[in-house]
């Protein structure tokens, strides 16, 4: 979910719509603002997207403050009623909030016996606590400490109150939410794109913070009252970065950026005589440490794969790769000295978070790899290191996740030399050779097109095979397709298939195939045949090196430790295009939330 607030003279609802459509990308289940004008508070919030919410609001409605949300659901299914913001009883007190209330249930019980309840989510019961505090005569900053004490789980919220048209109340645990500084106002958000266009500077917030937000200040204090004083950071984002342009979906643009990505990549991680430059901590804590383990979700998750091979192969340190949200229920036998890594596009993905916090409590050193410097998990974890990706929109991520390899392999070479490795590998020339490679695939849209209309148009499954580190790229092509066009699919390892999965080949299922390794181009290429016997409809995707007469697509030549950056961007496109010809909403698709905050 996202919010937004904001406080000062300008037309409210307006910034907090444009405010919502850039955080648009964390929920779309439903969305709401509330603005509160002397003093009375109006609502207006609906099912559906900003664009919804937009139609409804009272154009004539005046107010110089307000709250907004944007929702991904959890407690209840998407509804108005179950829309945010909510109200108390009296409708004295107006609330958002992204998170979960874990003990909503006995506090309801413990609490709120008399209240009635008009929606089924967890934050109702926050506001209804509120103003019982209010009517037992506490001030409504008293009430709203007393209240996030209560209240046990995860939580940001932005609370206004109908008779004081000049403060917003916003609170902080585990859910990110940052207050941005202006001259004669200020604002509050779950992230800095949201309203950088208001300002770039954002005051961070702690677990169990709470902030007191008016027009010209902003009192941060711990939950028991203790007053705490922290100046802004400059957020540097270029609001252009988060426009879409003349392109149709911000995917596209994402996928199209990727050479450029590369590029900021080797200039980031490269000093003046084109050596690598990585922070002398980091190669430490990688010289040291006996076993790494990689937490991730999702497409990080895919990268982490992806980065365990490097690793090894490279530094020749083991690697365990684990999902975040299993970690702490199958949680592995640790090694004696363990390093963490955590690899996340948007530093807030409160699974990965969760093990964070727990592997911090048993004293280990922690690596966040994110595209977001100041996230949640940069700022926890001891090193960071940034993908320098500029801000990824669609949900369906792409640039990231060829990011992630990057500095992964930049990571790996500079602990490989670190410990006295000798290595005929440069990565920071490797990665220009990848980023021209990528501009090549790019620019071949149409095969890319042709191929997912020919393959994807009508089917409701796909298989993706690969072996060794093809079948990494594959689950990740699998996931990419499954996200925007909502087509069963699966990535498998080559040679497994025929050990169950196989069974669901029928004539023509389609089955893509990457074959990128030379060492393991037969074996894949016998597992095709397989499947074409049993009249699987096959499109192999190879490379110069192993390419053979009807193969669709032939990936230029680069580095083998590289080949996941490019033989990824043809299965993205061909997602996109899948998505896009079964008329889904590429970069919103149903029922996903680009950086999820709750566990
Ligand atoms: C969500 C997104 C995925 C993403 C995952 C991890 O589920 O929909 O696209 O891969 O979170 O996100 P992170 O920001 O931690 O990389």
């Amino acid at each position: 979910c996202g919010i937004v607030g904001y406080v000062g003279n300008k037309d409210a609802k307006e910034i907090l719509l444009q405010g919502l459509e850039k955080l648009e990308y964390r929920g779309y289940d439903s969305a709401g603002i509330a603005v509160v004008d002397q003093d009375s508070v109006q609502v207006f919030k609906e099912k559906g997207r900003i664009a919804v919410l937009r139609d409804i609001v009272d154009p004539a409605v005046e107010s110089t403050m307000g709250i907004g949300h944007t929702r991904w659901a959890t407690h209840g299914a998407p509804s108005k009623v179950n829309s945010h913001p909510h109200q108390s009883s009296a409708e004295r007190f107006t609330l958002v909030h992204n998170g979960v209330i874990e003990n909503y249930g006995k506090v309801k019980k413990e609490y709120l016996q008399d209240v009635t309840f008009v929606s089924d989510t967890d934050t109702e019961v926050v506001v209804q606590l509120i103003e019982k505090f209010v009517n037992e005569g506490e001030s409504v900053e008293e009430a709203f400490r007393h209240a996030l004490s209560v209240i046990k789980g995860s939580y940001a919220i932005a609370l206004v109150d109908n008779q004081d048209p000049d403060t917003i109340y916003v609170g902080k645990n585990k859910s990110p939410l940052l207050v941005g500084v202006g001259e004669g106002f200020n604002v509050v958000a779950s992230d800095a794109m949201a309203m950088i266009s208001q300002t770039d500077k954002y005051v961070e917030l702690m677990d169990e913070e709470i902030v007191i937000v008016t027009r010209d200040s902003y009192t941060i204090k711990t939950l028991d009252g203790q007053e705490v004083s922290r100046e802004p950071y400059t957020a540097e984002l270029d609001a252009s970065d988060i426009e879409k342009g003349t392109y149709p979906h911000y995917m596209l643009k994402e996928i199209d950026e990727q050479p450029f990505v590369m590029r900021n990549i080797i200039k980031h991680y490269q000093n003046e005589d084109g050596n690598l430059k990585l922070d002398d901590d980091i190669r430490q804590a990688m010289k040291e440490t006996d076993r790494i383990y990689i937490v991730a979700c999702g497409t990080s998750y895919n990268a982490g794969l992806v980065g365990k091979q490097l690793i090894e192969n490279i530094a020749k340190v083991p690697v365990e790769v684990h999902i975040a949200s299993e970690f702490v229920y199958n949680m592995p036998l640790l090694s004696e000295k363990p390093l963490f890594i955590f690899i996340s596009q948007s530093g807030e993905t409160a699974d990965s978070r969760a093990v964070l916090v727990a592997v911090k409590k048993l004293g280990h050193k922690a690596l966040t790899i994110t595209n977001v410097p100041g996230s949640t998990l940069s700022r926890e974890a001891n090193y960071t290191l940034n993908l320098y990706a500029g801000p990824e929109i669609a949900v369906a991520s792409t640039k990231a996740y060829t990011a992630q390899i990057a500095v992964l392999a930049i990571l790996a070479v500079d602990a490989a030399r670190a410990q006295g490795i000798e290595l005929d590998f440069n990565p920071l020339q490797e990665l220009a050779i990848v980023a021209n490679a990528i501009e090549t695939l790019t620019d071949q849209k149409e095969t890319m097109e042709r191929v997912a209309q020919e393959y994807l148009s009508e089917t409701r499954n796909a298989f993706f095979i690969g072996r060794a580190v093809d079948y990494f790229v594959c689950l990740e092509g699998s996931l990419k397709l499954k996200e925007i066009s909502y087509i069963q699919a699966e990535g498998f390892a080559g040679g497994e298939l025929k050990h169950g999965t196989i069974a669901l080949i029928e004539d023509g299922t389609p089955v893509i195939a990457l074959s990128t390794q030379e060492h393991v181009d037969l074996s894949i290429r016998g597992n095709v045949k397989e499947v074409a016997a049993r009249g699987a409809n096959t499109c192999v995707i190879s490379t110069e090196a192993t390419k053979d007469e009807g193969d669709r697509i032939v990936l230029p030549e680069v580095h083998e430790y590289l080949t996941p950056l490019v033989s990824v961007v043809p299965l993205q496109l061909i997602a996109y295009y899948a998505a896009l010809h079964r008329d889904c909403d590429v970069d919103k698709p149903r029922n996903l939330a680009k950086s999820v905050t709750v566990e």
